[in-house]
Parts: C-alpha cells; structure tokens; sequence
C-alpha cells in the first residue's frame, strides 16, 4: 500500500491530483454498459430515435442537475455518502445515504456478472470462436450465459482487477486508471463508429437512429428513459457524492458536471452510431433486447471484413467501459466503512469485492440452472437491476433532489457560486428543477410504474 495514497489514513482526506483526473473518473463511472450495451438496445426496442428524444431532455434537464446536486453534497460535507447528510443536517436524512450505498453494492453483484460476459467475449472473440466457420453466436451467448461455472469465473476475474484498482486509493488507484482508460474508451469508440459508418447500407440504420418516429413513445419510454438516465449518469445512489468528496473547493462544479455529462451523452450516441448502422447493413434485427451487444453484433461482425479484430475491439471497449463503472460502485461502500467505520482501505475493498462477487453468484446462475426460481416473473438479476435502476436510484435521486432543493437551498446557492463564474440565471434555473420538476417529475413515473 503506498503511504501518499493517504488511503490508511482517515484522518486525511485524499483528494483527485487534476481537474482532468476528476472528470475522467467521474466520466468513467458514468460511461459503462449502460451506454454501450443497455441504450442501444433500448432505444433499438423503443422506436430508435424516438427513445433518444425523449432521453435527451431527461438527462440535460433533471439528470445534470441531480448530479450535480450530488457533487454540491460531497464536495460541501467531505464525507461519504452517509456521513455527508449526516454533517450538513442529519435527522432521518442519512438513510439515504444508506439507500444509496446499499443499492451500490446490489449493482455491483450483478453488474460484474455482466461485465464478466464482456471479458469472455472479448476473449472467444479474438479467438475466433463467434466468427468462425459456422459459429452460432446465439448458441455461443446462450450457452455461456447459462453454463454454471464459466461466467462466474470471468466475474471472479473481473472483480479481481476492480479490487486492485481500488486498492490503490483515489490518486494512484481510481485517478489514474481512468486517466489511461478514458481515452482509450473514447479511440476505441471512434474507431468503431468509422468502420460501421462505412459499411454499404450502413445509411438506413442512421436514419433508424436520428429520426423519431413518435407513434412509438408511450408512458413506457419515459419510464424507461428515466431510468436508463439515471443508470447511466450515476446518479441516484451517491456514487458521485462519494467521487464530489474527494474534491476541493477550488474547481468550478458546475463546468465538471456538464463535461461529465456531455461525455457520457456522446458515449451513448456513440455506442448507438456503432451498433445501428451494423445491424441494418446486414439487415438483423435491431429490437432484439439485451441479446443486441451479445448477439447480434457478433453475428454482424462474422460477416464484415477484419470482423474478428472490430468484435474484439467492441468487447475490450465494453470491459473497459465497465471496469471504471464497477470500481465507482465499490468506492462508496468503501468511503462509508472507512470514514464511518475506521476500517482501512485495504481490509474493506477486499471485503466489498467478496461480498460483492458472492451475492452476484444467484445472479449469474439466474442465466442457468436456477432460471426456474423466478419471482414477480423475474429472475434473480433481473429482479435485481429492475429494483436498483427502476426503483431505488430514482427514490434516492427524488431525495436528494429535495434535500439540495429544499434543505441546502441557499447553501447549495452559494457552494455552487463559490468560485465566481456561474451565471445566476442557471443556477436559479438549477434550484427550480431540483425544487420542483425533478420531484414531480420522478414521482409521476414511479407512480404509474407502481402501479401498472
Ligand atoms: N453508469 C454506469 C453505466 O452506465 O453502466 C452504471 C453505474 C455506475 C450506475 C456507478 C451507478 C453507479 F453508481
């Protein structure tokens, strides 16, 4: 352990070295398999870019101010996320903090379930065993899913490295992980995007994906758009209370946030630029749900030239996509032991990472032999991601709306002016979204997904 992470030390709290190094561990957390698996497949199963018109408003509007107001509470307490209430009010506020760690950890047991998948196909991709001389990705994907041992494996694996980055602390660890694996992400990404753009017919699928046909959107997008936005911003469960903490005073919040955003806005665009113009070009399917990523592309990558090196490209983007979101899962838990609890960081990653892989063995046999057990018709990820996306990140984004809105108010005000330049009008224009149209907004679609 080295001693400048200060990670031993509780007493001193660590902080990001850079300002690039902040917002590329706050873009890393938010750009993961939300953009590059989860949005395209739901925007291929919502009408394409009728999903994207109703996504945008939502993230530009409530989603920034969210995280921001996240921001605004770690960078104010210095704290982790329960600690953070606890300093600038306490009362029953703190359990939201709670809400929100816990919901972490439960993203986390699956989410390295998934990820596990990528690094697998990552690895069947570069030796050819989905583009081989009649491979059935289909077959392949159901296969592996579904194999008891297999995938639990990768996720092992998986989160072995996640571990080790957090071991590192927030400097040495986090930071400069994600300083090397942003921009990677983002040429990866490119690269992608000019070999499907390129590809003959590639033209129809971009058409699919910029224009909006909105005889698709029904109640259900906007549920599913809200979700989706909070997911993949991050917010919701203080992960980005946690990452505000670290955090001094001197950097203009307000400018990270919109970078972080707009990263993750074109992330996603992105991600749907490299799958749309694929699968129409080899006239698949472009609504065939969580199977898109998995299988469909891979059968559009067996058929395209030098497939083999774009597939493994996409699943290594993928890996590393979700690499620096998992490590953001895990850093709250973390932060709440260490400043809460005094453990050192090393005992408590090592237990996060544990536990964390542990609760997501049902989750992975959920694929499988236990696919039987189901309840409220869902299996045990599925339950899982449906309550933590669906249900408690948009009750702690609620919470945390009202608390920066209604109990930090002017103190939000004024953190959020601390170094000069931010307009008045926007952040009056921030205030009144965190007051009044996030609440309302969040509370209307819980609502009438409860009780659909
Ligand atoms: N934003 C990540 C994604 O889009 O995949 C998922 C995620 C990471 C959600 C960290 C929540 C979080 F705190």
């Amino acid at each position: 352990m080295p001693r400048d992470s200060g990670s031993d030390q509780p007493q001193k709290r660590e902080h990001w070295a850079s300002k690039a190094g902040f917002i590329m561990a706050a873009a890393g957390s938010a750009v993961g398999l939300g953009n590059v698996w989860k949005f395209p497949y739901m925007a291929g199963e919502n009408g394409g870019g009728a999903f994207v018109m109703v996504y945008l408003p939502i993230v530009f509007t409530i989603g920034i101010s969210i995280l921001l107001a996240e921001l605004i509470i770690g960078r104010a307490a210095q704290k982790d996320p329960v600690g953070s209430f606890r300093v600038l009010r306490g009362r029953a506020w703190p359990l939201v903090g709670f809400l929100g760690i816990l919901a972490g950890f439960l993203i986390l047991s699956f989410y390295s379930v998934v990820a596990g998948w990528t690094v697998a196909f990552a690895a069947k991709m570069a030796t050819g065993m989905l583009n081989g001389q009649g491979a059935d990705p289909a077959a392949v994907f159901g296969s592996f899913i579904s194999s008891p041992m297999q995938p639990l494996l990768y996720a092992c694996g998986f989160m072995v490295v996640a571990v080790v980055v957090v071991l590192g602390g927030i400097r040495r660890g986090i930071e400069r992980a994600n300083l090397v694996l942003m921009p990677l992400l983002f040429v990866i990404l490119v690269a992608l995007v000019g070999r499907s753009l390129t590809l003959p017919g590639a033209m129809e699928g971009f058409t699919f994906f910029v224009t909006p046909d909105f005889s698709k959107v029904t109640g259900a997008t906007f549920t599913a758009a809200l979700g989706q936005a909070f997911f993949s911003l991050s917010v919701g469960l203080g992960a980005m209370i946690t990452y505000g903490s670290y955090l001094d005073h001197k950097q203009n919040i307000g400018r990270s946030a919109s970078s972080v955003v707009g990263l993750d806005t074109v992330a996603a665009l992105l991600a749907g630029l490299v799958l749309f113009p694929a699968v129409f070009a080899f006239g698949v399917d472009p609504g065939a749900g969580p199977g898109l990523a998995f299988v469909t592309l891979p059968s559009v990558f067996a058929q395209m030239p030098a497939g083999q090196i774009f597939g493994t490209l996409f699943f290594v983007l993928l890996s590393i996509a979700a690499l620096t979101s998992a490590v953001s899962l895990m850093e709250p838990v973390v932060a709440y032991f260490m400043d809460q609890h005094g453990f050192g960081r090393t005992q408590i990653v090592i237990a996060t990472g544990v536990a964390a892989f542990v609760l997501g063995i049902p989750s992975s046999l959920s694929m499988g032999i236990w696919s039987d057990a189901t309840l409220f018709g869902m299996g045990f990820l599925d339950l899982i991601a449906f309550v933590t996306s669906s249900i408690m990140l948009p009750v702690g984004g609620l919470l945390i709306a009202l608390f920066v809105g209604w109990v930090m108010g002017s103190r939000a005000i004024a953190e959020l002016k601390g170094n000069g330049d931010t307009p008045p009008a926007l952040a009056r224009a921030w205030l009144f979204i965190l007051r009044f149209v996030a609440p309302a907004a969040i509370a209307w679609i819980l609502i009438k997904e409860l009780i659909s």
